[in-house]
């Protein structure tokens, strides 16, 4: 399979739109569904201002269509990302329309963030071509794709999939076992988890935390994993710390009670202007800005600087 590809996503939202940039610079044909008229009315004109944005030609817009009937989206495709929302019930009954109308040996894969693709999939009758493709957030600027297969999934669609994500400028891994969250919200949600209970038994506010991260290993992060840093300290030190420190991290079997009485206050975050802190609608826009630049800037890093901006808008890999 080339990487000029029959693609075709499903759900125009916050993933999708970005999801189907990916693949319409990559030079493959896109089509998106959405059943809501408004993402996809939107669907061009957000893919446009992403593209200004990062400074990068718009000739791509024309290989991208936008279609409110699912049998005409998926029809001819290669690929479907799966990219509506997080909710497994519909998530199943999306799986199972796919199965029936889009080609026979089109794969099938989900961008769900933590469910195991195995309880998406459960009981149809064609999983050895489905699986999951889990992006990050912007997919046009972060590098990672998790690619996870599960124990149905044929080895030659997990290849298959690697080959076209690396193709489209994007980093695959492969995650080896289909288990909730798996590798990197593992990861980032370990970490979350910490710092709610730090914060809800008194030991610092949540700013700091979140100073702590930025100001201090979160600056490393990018250039050393956690698993390269513990080898540079030295496994023993790390044995030490571990000792001393694991006995008294959270382990709380669910979401916080901190985190349940915000949600039951409606402190719902930026939406509402309060959650962990206070928001402005200026301050999270500025926060977004930021945290956009600030991605280009390490793409742009990564490239060199032979690098040019009229590549595909894959972020690097
Ligand atoms: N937002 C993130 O940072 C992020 C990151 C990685 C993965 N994800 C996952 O990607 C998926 C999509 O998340 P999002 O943030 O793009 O959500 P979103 O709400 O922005 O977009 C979802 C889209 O799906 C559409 N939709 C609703 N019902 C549908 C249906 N029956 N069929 C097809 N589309 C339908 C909605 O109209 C909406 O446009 C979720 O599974 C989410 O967990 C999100």
């Amino acid at each position: 399979m080339t990487q000029r590809a029959n693609i075709a996503i499903i759900g125009a939202g916050l993933m999708g739109h970005g999801i189907a940039q990916v693949f319409a610079r990559a030079g493959s044909r896109v089509r998106v569904y959405d059943p809501i008229r408004a993402p996809l009315d939107a669907l061009h004109a957000r893919i446009e201002a992403n593209l200004r944005d990062l400074d990068e030609p718009t000739d791509c817009l024309s290989h991208i269509s936008g279609h409110a009937d699912l049998a005409e989206a998926v029809a001819g495709a290669d690929y479907v990302f799966e990219a509506a929302p997080e909710k497994l019930e519909l998530k199943r009954s999306i799986f199972a329309d796919l199965e029936r109308l889009a080609p026979s040996d089109a794969v099938l894969a989900s961008n769900t963030s933590v469910m195991p693709i195995g309880t998406i999939v459960e009981g149809l009758a064609t999983r050895e071509r489905m699986l999951g493709t889990h992006w990050w957030n912007p997919p046009f600027l972060v590098p990672l794709v998790e690619v996870v297969g599960t124990p149905d999934t044929a080895t030659h669609v997990v290849d298959q999939v690697m080959t076209l994500l690396a193709a489209a400028g994007k980093t695959p891994v492969r995650v080896m076992k289909d288990v909730p969250g798996f590798v990197g919200n593992r990861l980032q949600h370990a970490l979350w988890r910490e710092a709610i209970a730090l914060v809800a038994e008194g030991v610092c506010d949540a700013q700091t935390v979140d100073m702590v991260v930025k100001a201090s290993f979160g600056r490393r992060l990018a250039v050393l994993g956690p698993l390269e840093n513990a080898d540079l300290v030295g496994t023993d030190l790390t044995q030490d710390i571990h000792r001393t420190v694991i006995p008294h991290l959270d382990r709380t079997p669910g979401p916080s009670p901190y985190l349940d009485d915000l949600v039951a206050q409606g402190r719902l975050g930026v939406k509402t202007g309060q959650g962990f802190r206070t928001w402005t609608q200026e301050e999270a826009q500025d926060l977004r800005k930021r945290v956009f630049a600030h991605l280009r800037k390490l793409n742009a890093a990564e490239r060199g600087p032979g690098g040019s901006n009229d590549t595909h808008s894959g972020g690097g890999s």
